[in-house]
Protein backbone atom coordinates (compact mmCIF):
# COMPACT_ATOMS: atom_id res chain seq x y z
CA UNK A 1 0.00 0.00 0.00
CA UNK A 2 1.20 3.48 -0.69
CA UNK A 3 2.26 4.92 2.42
CA UNK A 4 1.52 7.98 1.94
CA UNK A 5 -1.75 8.82 0.74
CA UNK A 6 -4.48 10.12 3.75
CA UNK A 7 -6.42 12.42 2.12
CA UNK A 8 -7.80 12.14 -1.82
CA UNK A 9 -10.13 14.91 -3.95
CA UNK A 10 -12.11 13.39 -6.14
CA UNK A 11 -13.76 15.84 -8.76
CA UNK A 12 -16.07 15.50 -12.00
CA UNK A 13 -14.82 17.24 -15.35
CA UNK A 14 -15.88 17.99 -19.27
CA UNK A 15 -19.08 16.99 -20.53
CA UNK A 16 -21.40 14.85 -17.84
CA UNK A 17 -21.72 11.30 -18.07
CA UNK A 18 -24.75 9.11 -16.37
CA UNK A 19 -23.26 7.05 -13.70
CA UNK A 20 -20.37 9.93 -12.56
CA UNK A 21 -22.37 9.78 -9.52
CA UNK A 22 -22.10 6.01 -8.82
CA UNK A 23 -18.31 6.54 -9.79
CA UNK A 24 -18.17 9.29 -6.79
CA UNK A 25 -19.87 7.19 -4.17
CA UNK A 26 -17.58 4.27 -4.64
CA UNK A 27 -14.20 6.41 -4.53
CA UNK A 28 -15.71 8.14 -1.43
CA UNK A 29 -16.95 5.09 0.09
CA UNK A 30 -13.70 3.13 -0.90
CA UNK A 31 -11.87 5.67 0.64
CA UNK A 32 -13.60 5.32 3.81
CA UNK A 33 -13.14 1.79 4.13
CA UNK A 34 -9.63 2.21 3.97
CA UNK A 35 -9.56 4.97 6.46
CA UNK A 36 -9.22 7.73 4.01
CA UNK A 37 -10.58 11.08 4.14
CA UNK A 38 -12.02 11.87 0.96
CA UNK A 39 -12.88 15.64 -0.33
CA UNK A 40 -15.68 16.36 -3.02
CA UNK A 41 -13.83 19.34 -5.56
CA UNK A 42 -17.15 21.09 -6.83
CA UNK A 43 -17.35 22.41 -10.91
CA UNK A 44 -14.23 20.39 -11.55
CA UNK A 45 -10.72 22.35 -12.18
CA UNK A 46 -12.57 25.53 -12.00
CA UNK A 47 -13.37 24.96 -8.36
CA UNK A 48 -10.31 23.42 -7.55
CA UNK A 49 -8.59 27.03 -8.65
CA UNK A 50 -11.46 28.33 -6.65
CA UNK A 51 -11.35 26.56 -3.53
CA UNK A 52 -14.70 24.44 -3.77
CA UNK A 53 -13.50 21.79 -1.74
CA UNK A 54 -15.44 19.76 0.91
CA UNK A 55 -15.35 16.91 3.10
CA UNK A 56 -17.21 14.25 1.98
CA UNK A 57 -18.36 11.08 4.02
CA UNK A 58 -20.01 7.51 3.27
CA UNK A 59 -23.26 9.17 4.56
CA UNK A 60 -23.06 12.17 2.24
CA UNK A 61 -23.11 9.91 -1.01
CA UNK A 62 -26.12 8.04 0.01
CA UNK A 63 -29.17 8.23 -2.84
CA UNK A 64 -26.94 9.78 -5.49
CA UNK A 65 -25.92 6.73 -7.58
CA UNK A 66 -29.18 6.00 -9.51
CA UNK A 67 -29.38 9.90 -10.11
CA UNK A 68 -28.07 11.16 -13.80
CA UNK A 69 -25.63 14.10 -14.12
CA UNK A 70 -23.04 14.91 -11.36
CA UNK A 71 -23.28 15.72 -7.59
CA UNK A 72 -20.32 17.28 -7.85
CA UNK A 73 -21.42 19.17 -10.91
CA UNK A 74 -18.40 19.82 -14.03
CA UNK A 75 -16.99 22.23 -16.04
CA UNK A 76 -14.91 22.83 -18.84
CA UNK A 77 -12.50 24.51 -17.21
CA UNK A 78 -10.04 27.44 -19.32
CA UNK A 79 -8.48 28.56 -16.05
CA UNK A 80 -6.76 25.24 -15.94
CA UNK A 81 -5.38 25.19 -19.26
CA UNK A 82 -3.08 28.11 -18.24
CA UNK A 83 -0.03 27.99 -15.82
CA UNK A 84 -1.50 30.51 -13.44
CA UNK A 85 -5.01 28.39 -13.20
CA UNK A 86 -2.77 25.14 -12.64
CA UNK A 87 -0.52 26.93 -9.80
CA UNK A 88 -4.04 28.38 -8.08
CA UNK A 89 -5.42 24.60 -8.05
CA UNK A 90 -1.80 23.43 -6.28
CA UNK A 91 -2.70 26.00 -3.95
CA UNK A 92 -5.63 24.68 -2.88
CA UNK A 93 -4.67 21.04 -2.87
CA UNK A 94 -1.87 22.03 -0.40
CA UNK A 95 -4.55 24.07 1.98
CA UNK A 96 -6.42 21.05 2.04
CA UNK A 97 -3.32 18.64 2.28
CA UNK A 98 -4.83 16.78 -0.39
CA UNK A 99 -2.28 13.90 -1.35
CA UNK A 100 -3.77 12.58 -4.40
CA UNK A 101 -7.10 13.43 -7.06
CA UNK A 102 -9.33 11.34 -8.81
CA UNK A 103 -10.59 13.24 -11.74
CA UNK A 104 -13.14 11.44 -13.59
CA UNK A 105 -14.02 12.82 -17.27
CA UNK A 106 -12.92 12.40 -20.15
CA UNK A 107 -10.10 13.39 -22.91
CA UNK A 108 -9.59 17.28 -21.65
CA UNK A 109 -9.78 16.03 -18.02
CA UNK A 110 -7.17 13.68 -18.24
CA UNK A 111 -5.11 16.20 -20.69
CA UNK A 112 -4.96 18.57 -17.74
CA UNK A 113 -4.53 16.07 -14.88
CA UNK A 114 -1.27 14.88 -16.88
CA UNK A 115 -0.03 18.11 -17.35
CA UNK A 116 -0.88 18.83 -13.29
CA UNK A 117 0.94 15.44 -12.37
CA UNK A 118 4.09 16.23 -14.32
CA UNK A 119 4.29 19.75 -13.09
CA UNK A 120 3.48 19.84 -9.31
CA UNK A 121 4.32 15.95 -8.74
CA UNK A 122 0.28 15.42 -7.32
CA UNK A 123 -0.85 11.70 -8.11
CA UNK A 124 -3.58 12.09 -10.55
CA UNK A 125 -6.01 9.04 -11.10
CA UNK A 126 -8.24 8.99 -14.14
CA UNK A 127 -12.23 7.47 -14.48
CA UNK A 128 -13.20 7.13 -17.70
CA UNK A 129 -16.68 9.35 -17.67
CA UNK A 130 -17.81 9.88 -21.15
CA UNK A 131 -20.64 9.21 -23.09
CA UNK A 132 -18.31 9.08 -26.31
CA UNK A 133 -16.71 5.90 -25.41
CA UNK A 134 -13.39 7.28 -26.73
CA UNK A 135 -10.65 6.60 -24.38
CA UNK A 136 -8.07 4.18 -25.14
CA UNK A 137 -7.85 1.16 -22.05
CA UNK A 138 -10.87 0.79 -21.16
CA UNK A 139 -14.04 -1.48 -23.54
CA UNK A 140 -16.19 1.38 -22.13
CA UNK A 141 -16.64 4.63 -20.44
CA UNK A 142 -19.07 5.24 -17.87
CA UNK A 143 -22.19 7.18 -19.42
CA UNK A 144 -21.83 5.16 -22.87
CA UNK A 145 -24.75 2.20 -21.97
CA UNK A 146 -27.28 5.10 -20.74
CA UNK A 147 -26.09 7.28 -24.16
CA UNK A 148 -27.14 4.57 -26.24
CA UNK A 149 -29.93 3.33 -24.54
CA UNK A 150 -31.50 6.75 -24.77
CA UNK A 151 -30.76 6.75 -28.30
CA UNK A 152 -32.25 3.90 -29.48
CA UNK A 153 -35.18 4.61 -27.59
CA UNK A 154 -35.28 7.86 -29.42
CA UNK A 155 -34.65 6.26 -32.67
CA UNK A 156 -37.78 3.95 -31.56
CA UNK A 157 -39.86 6.65 -31.49
CA UNK A 158 -38.70 8.24 -34.63
CA UNK A 159 -39.41 4.71 -35.95
CA UNK A 160 -42.67 5.17 -35.38
CA UNK A 161 -43.51 8.27 -36.84
CA UNK A 162 -40.64 7.36 -40.06
CA UNK A 163 -43.06 4.43 -40.84
CA UNK A 164 -46.10 6.42 -40.48
CA UNK A 165 -45.33 8.88 -43.00
CA UNK A 166 -42.95 7.13 -45.23
CA UNK A 167 -40.51 9.04 -44.64
CA UNK A 168 -36.57 8.64 -44.83
CA UNK A 169 -34.77 10.03 -41.37
CA UNK A 170 -31.16 11.09 -40.97
CA UNK A 171 -30.83 11.06 -37.00
CA UNK A 172 -27.28 12.79 -35.55
CA UNK A 173 -26.43 11.02 -32.05
CA UNK A 174 -23.17 12.24 -29.82
CA UNK A 175 -20.25 11.44 -29.76
CA UNK A 176 -17.91 14.05 -30.91
CA UNK A 177 -15.01 12.33 -33.26
CA UNK A 178 -16.09 9.07 -32.30
CA UNK A 179 -18.37 6.46 -33.99
CA UNK A 180 -19.28 3.83 -30.80
CA UNK A 181 -22.59 5.62 -30.06
CA UNK A 182 -23.85 6.11 -33.84
CA UNK A 183 -22.54 2.19 -34.24
CA UNK A 184 -24.13 0.91 -31.35
CA UNK A 185 -27.01 3.58 -30.90
CA UNK A 186 -27.56 2.38 -35.00
CA UNK A 187 -27.51 -1.67 -34.61
CA UNK A 188 -30.04 -1.54 -31.77
CA UNK A 189 -32.12 0.70 -33.06
CA UNK A 190 -32.30 -1.31 -36.52
CA UNK A 191 -30.97 1.67 -38.90
CA UNK A 192 -30.21 1.21 -42.09
CA UNK A 193 -27.19 2.93 -42.53
CA UNK A 194 -24.63 3.89 -40.04
CA UNK A 195 -22.60 7.05 -40.72
CA UNK A 196 -19.28 7.53 -38.57
CA UNK A 197 -16.29 9.35 -38.64
CA UNK A 198 -13.72 6.50 -38.76
CA UNK A 199 -15.47 5.40 -41.70
CA UNK A 200 -15.22 7.94 -44.28
CA UNK A 201 -18.82 8.48 -45.83
CA UNK A 202 -18.45 6.81 -49.33
CA UNK A 203 -21.59 9.04 -51.07
CA UNK A 204 -22.06 6.51 -53.94
CA UNK A 205 -22.15 3.90 -51.63
CA UNK A 206 -24.93 6.05 -49.40
CA UNK A 207 -26.83 6.30 -52.44
CA UNK A 208 -26.62 2.86 -53.80
CA UNK A 209 -28.26 1.76 -50.49
CA UNK A 210 -31.25 3.83 -50.56
CA UNK A 211 -31.50 3.15 -54.34
CA UNK A 212 -32.01 -0.32 -52.93
CA UNK A 213 -34.17 0.25 -50.54
CA UNK A 214 -36.39 1.67 -52.92
CA UNK A 215 -36.47 -1.06 -55.58
CA UNK A 216 -37.50 -3.15 -52.63
CA UNK A 217 -40.05 -0.31 -52.06
CA UNK A 218 -38.60 -0.09 -48.45
CA UNK A 219 -41.00 2.91 -47.84
CA UNK A 220 -39.31 4.60 -45.11
CA UNK A 221 -35.50 4.61 -42.95
CA UNK A 222 -33.68 5.37 -40.51
CA UNK A 223 -29.87 6.39 -41.22
CA UNK A 224 -27.80 7.11 -38.19
CA UNK A 225 -25.15 9.72 -38.30
CA UNK A 226 -22.31 10.51 -35.65
CA UNK A 227 -21.53 14.29 -34.99
CA UNK A 228 -18.22 13.99 -35.99
CA UNK A 229 -18.62 12.52 -39.32
CA UNK A 230 -16.27 13.59 -41.83
CA UNK A 231 -18.09 14.03 -44.86
CA UNK A 232 -20.35 16.17 -43.61
CA UNK A 233 -22.83 16.65 -41.11
CA UNK A 234 -25.99 15.29 -40.42
CA UNK A 235 -27.83 18.06 -42.16
CA UNK A 236 -25.43 18.53 -45.25
CA UNK A 237 -25.54 14.37 -45.72
CA UNK A 238 -29.15 14.70 -45.67
CA UNK A 239 -29.74 17.52 -47.92
CA UNK A 240 -27.52 15.91 -50.55
CA UNK A 241 -29.58 13.06 -50.39
CA UNK A 242 -33.28 15.13 -50.81
CA UNK A 243 -31.30 16.35 -53.67
CA UNK A 244 -30.80 13.39 -55.39
CA UNK A 245 -33.37 10.88 -54.09
CA UNK A 246 -36.82 12.30 -54.85
CA UNK A 247 -39.07 8.92 -53.46
CA UNK A 248 -38.19 9.83 -49.99
CA UNK A 249 -39.29 13.01 -47.72
CA UNK A 250 -36.39 13.24 -45.87
CA UNK A 251 -36.03 14.33 -42.65
CA UNK A 252 -33.47 15.45 -39.69
CA UNK A 253 -33.64 14.97 -36.48
CA UNK A 254 -31.09 15.75 -33.85
CA UNK A 255 -31.16 13.80 -30.33
CA UNK A 256 -28.19 16.39 -28.92
CA UNK A 257 -28.09 16.41 -24.65
CA UNK A 258 -31.20 13.91 -24.15
CA UNK A 259 -28.13 11.41 -24.69
CA UNK A 260 -26.42 12.83 -21.15
CA UNK A 261 -29.24 12.95 -19.05
CA UNK A 262 -31.05 10.42 -17.78
CA UNK A 263 -30.95 7.90 -14.92
CA UNK A 264 -27.72 5.52 -15.70
CA UNK A 265 -28.38 2.05 -16.64
CA UNK A 266 -27.61 -1.03 -14.43
CA UNK A 267 -24.45 -1.77 -16.51
CA UNK A 268 -23.09 1.90 -16.20
CA UNK A 269 -23.86 1.55 -11.92
CA UNK A 270 -21.88 -1.51 -11.80
CA UNK A 271 -18.82 0.07 -14.23
CA UNK A 272 -18.72 3.17 -12.20
CA UNK A 273 -18.69 1.39 -9.09
CA UNK A 274 -15.82 -1.17 -10.52
CA UNK A 275 -13.73 1.90 -11.20
CA UNK A 276 -14.24 3.97 -8.61
CA UNK A 277 -13.44 1.58 -6.35
CA UNK A 278 -10.36 0.52 -8.99
CA UNK A 279 -9.47 4.19 -8.68
CA UNK A 280 -9.02 4.36 -5.12
CA UNK A 281 -7.67 0.44 -4.33
CA UNK A 282 -5.15 1.79 -7.54
CA UNK A 283 -3.87 4.99 -5.86
CA UNK A 284 -3.08 3.39 -2.47
CA UNK A 285 -0.94 0.35 -4.77
CA UNK A 286 1.10 3.54 -6.05
CA UNK A 287 -0.67 3.76 -9.30
CA UNK A 288 -0.80 7.42 -10.54
CA UNK A 289 -1.07 9.22 -13.74
CA UNK A 290 -3.08 6.20 -15.42
CA UNK A 291 -7.02 6.14 -16.02
CA UNK A 292 -8.43 3.07 -13.91
CA UNK A 293 -10.28 1.07 -16.89
CA UNK A 294 -12.26 -2.60 -17.33
CA UNK A 295 -10.75 -4.23 -20.32
CA UNK A 296 -12.05 -8.25 -20.82
CA UNK A 297 -13.68 -7.65 -17.59
CA UNK A 298 -11.05 -6.66 -15.49
CA UNK A 299 -9.93 -3.61 -13.64
CA UNK A 300 -6.65 -2.39 -15.75
CA UNK A 301 -4.59 0.62 -15.29
CA UNK A 302 -3.45 2.61 -18.57
CA UNK A 303 -1.25 5.66 -18.59
CA UNK A 304 -2.91 8.75 -19.17
CA UNK A 305 -1.14 9.36 -21.97
CA UNK A 306 -2.07 6.31 -23.76
CA UNK A 307 -5.81 6.86 -22.94
CA UNK A 308 -5.80 10.20 -24.74
CA UNK A 309 -3.52 9.95 -27.26
CA UNK A 310 -3.72 6.06 -28.35
CA UNK A 311 -6.71 5.40 -30.83
CA UNK A 312 -9.40 3.23 -29.56
CA UNK A 313 -10.38 1.28 -32.76
CA UNK A 314 -14.01 1.23 -34.23
CA UNK A 315 -15.36 -2.50 -33.55
CA UNK A 316 -14.76 -3.05 -37.72
CA UNK A 317 -16.71 -6.55 -37.24
CA UNK A 318 -19.68 -5.03 -35.64
CA UNK A 319 -19.62 -2.08 -38.46
CA UNK A 320 -19.52 -5.49 -41.01
CA UNK A 321 -22.15 -7.04 -39.13
CA UNK A 322 -24.78 -3.71 -39.01
CA UNK A 323 -24.07 -3.55 -43.12
CA UNK A 324 -25.18 -7.25 -43.40
CA UNK A 325 -27.90 -6.61 -40.80
CA UNK A 326 -29.32 -3.49 -42.87
CA UNK A 327 -30.41 -5.10 -46.01
O1 LIG B 1 -17.98 14.61 -24.69
C1 LIG B 1 -19.35 14.47 -24.48
C2 LIG B 1 -20.13 15.30 -25.45
O2 LIG B 1 -21.50 15.13 -25.16
C3 LIG B 1 -19.84 15.05 -26.93
O3 LIG B 1 -20.49 13.91 -27.42
C4 LIG B 1 -20.30 16.34 -27.55
O4 LIG B 1 -19.62 16.58 -28.75
C5 LIG B 1 -19.93 17.35 -26.50
O5 LIG B 1 -19.81 16.67 -25.27
C6 LIG B 1 -20.90 18.48 -26.33
O6 LIG B 1 -20.36 19.36 -25.38
P1 LIG B 1 -21.18 20.51 -24.67
O7 LIG B 1 -22.16 19.88 -23.73
O8 LIG B 1 -20.14 21.30 -23.95
O9 LIG B 1 -21.89 21.24 -25.76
Amino acid sequence: MGKDIKHIGVLCSGGDAPGMNAAIRAVVRTGAHFDLHVHGVYRGYDGLIDGEVQRVESRDVANIMHKGGTVLKTARSARFRTKEGRKSAYETIMAHDLDAIVAIGGNGTFTGAKIFEKEFGIPMMGVPGTIDNDLYGTDFTIGFDTAINTAVEAIDRIRDTADSHNRLFFIEVMGRHNGSIALYAGIGGGAGGILIPERATDVDELMAVLQKMVKRKKLFGLIVVAEGNENGSCQEVADMVKKNLIEYEVKVAVIGHLQRGGAPTALDRVLAARMGHGAVKGLLEGHSNVMCGVHNNLVVYTPLEDAINKKKKIDKDLMEMAEILAI
